[in-house]
C-alpha cells in the first residue's frame, strides 16, 4: 500500500514572475483553489493520507495554507462566507502534512532525494503540482496505486506528446504487457531530448510511484541534462532491470507550470463549474 506522497515544490517558478516573487508557484491558483491543494486531493482520493513536501525559501505559504488560520477564521465566523473554508478545514483534518527544505536547486532527483527524511524505505508516490490531472472517474494516482499493487515496482505517468515538444519532458520506451493498451515495460528512458533522439512520443508527466531503493540510485546519479540530478536517470536503472512500469493514464491533464496551460485549466475548471 502506498501511504505517503511526496511533493517537490521547492522551484522558483521563474516562468511566472514576477508572480512568483513572493508566492510559492505552488500557490497560483486554479479558480479558487492553489494548485497544490489539488495535487494534495488527488493524493487523499487514492487513499494516501501522509503528505510529505519538500519546500524551499520562500514557500512558507505552503505550511500557513495547510494550518488553521484562526483569525480569518475568528473574523468570518457566522457570516456568509464561514462555507468557503469548508473544504479545506475538512482537507487538513484527514491528512497530515511535514516539511523539509531543499537548501540548493540541484533537480528533480535532488528534490525527491531530500525528502527521504521524510519518506523512509517503503514505497511512495510523487506529485509535481504544476501538472493537473483531472479524472472524473477516479484520480491518476489511484490508477497508479493500482498498477503499483499489480507490478510492484516504479510506476510513472505517460502522455502522448507531439514531437516539437519532446524537449519538455522525460521520454521512454518500452513494451505493451499482458495484452493491455496502456501498461508498458520500460527499456529506454531519456531527459528532455531533441526530437530526433527520442525513443518515442511517451513522455513522463508529474506523476510518480518510486520504490524506495530509489533513493540509494539518486545518491549515486551524476547530474545529467542541465546539470542536474535528474529522478529520470536514476529511474533508468531501475529500467534496466525490468522494474519501472509506464501507464497512459485516463483524463486530462494541464501543463501549468506554462503560463498556456495555466490559462487552459482555469478555463476548463471554469467551464466545468
Ligand atoms: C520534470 C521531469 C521530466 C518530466 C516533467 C513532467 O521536468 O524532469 O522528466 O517529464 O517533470 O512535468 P520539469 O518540468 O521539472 O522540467
Amino acid at each position: 500500500m502506498i501511504k505517503k506522497c511526496l511533493f517537490p515544490a521547492a522551484g522558483y517558478g521563474t516562468r511566472f514572475l514576477p508572480a512568483t516573487k513572493a508566492t510559492p508557484k505552488e500557490m497560483l491558483p486554479i479558480l479558487t483553489k492553489p494548485l497544490i491543494q489539488y495535487g494534495v486531493e488527488e493524493a487523499l482520493s487514492a487513499n494516501i493520507h501522509t503528505m510529505a513536501i519538500v519546500s524551499g525559501r520562500g514557500k512558507r505559504a505552503l505550511e500557513d495554507h495547510f494550518d488553521i488560520s484562526y483569525e480569518l477564521e475568528h473574523q468570518i465566523k457566522g457570516g456568509s462566507k464561514e462555507s468557503l473554508l469548508n473544504e479545506i478545514r475538512t482537507l487538513i483534518t484527514q491528512c497530515t502534512f511535514s516539511y523539509t527544505r531543499q537548501v540548493e536547486m540541484k533537480g528533480l532527483g535532488h528534490a525527491i532525494l531530500t525528502g527521504e527524511t521524510l519518506i523512509g524505505n517503503e514505497p511512495f508516490a510523487v506529485v509535481l503540482a504544476d501538472d493537473l490531472c483531472y479524472c472524473e472517474d477516479q484520480g491518476v494516482l489511484e490508477q497508479m496505486t493500482k498498477v503499483y499493487e499489480k507490478y510492484q515496482c516504479s510506476v510513472v505517468a505517460i502522455e502522448e506528446v507531439p514531437v516539437d515538444e519532446m524537449y519538455k519532458y522525460g521520454v521512454i520506451a518500452g513494451k505493451l504487457v499482458d495484452g493491455s493498451d496502456d501498461i508498458y515495460r520500460v527499456s529506454d528512458m531519456v531527459e528532455k531530448p531533441d526530437p530526433k533522439d527520442a525513443p518515442s512520443n511517451l513522455a513522463i508527466i508529474g506523476r510518480y510511484i518510486l520504490t524506495p531503493d530509489i533513493f540509494d540510485i539518486l545518491r549515486a546519479t551524476p547530474p545529467g541534462k542541465g546539470g542536474e540530478i535528474q529522478i529520470t536517470d536514476a529511474l533508468l536503472e531501475q529500467a534496466k532491470k525490468g522494474k519501472v512500469i509506464g501507464y497512459k493514464f485516463k483524463g486530462q491533464r494541464f501543463d501549468c507550470g506554462s503560463v498556456d496551460g495555466f490559462v487552459e485549466a482555469t478555463n476548463w475548471f471554469y467551464d466545468k463549474m
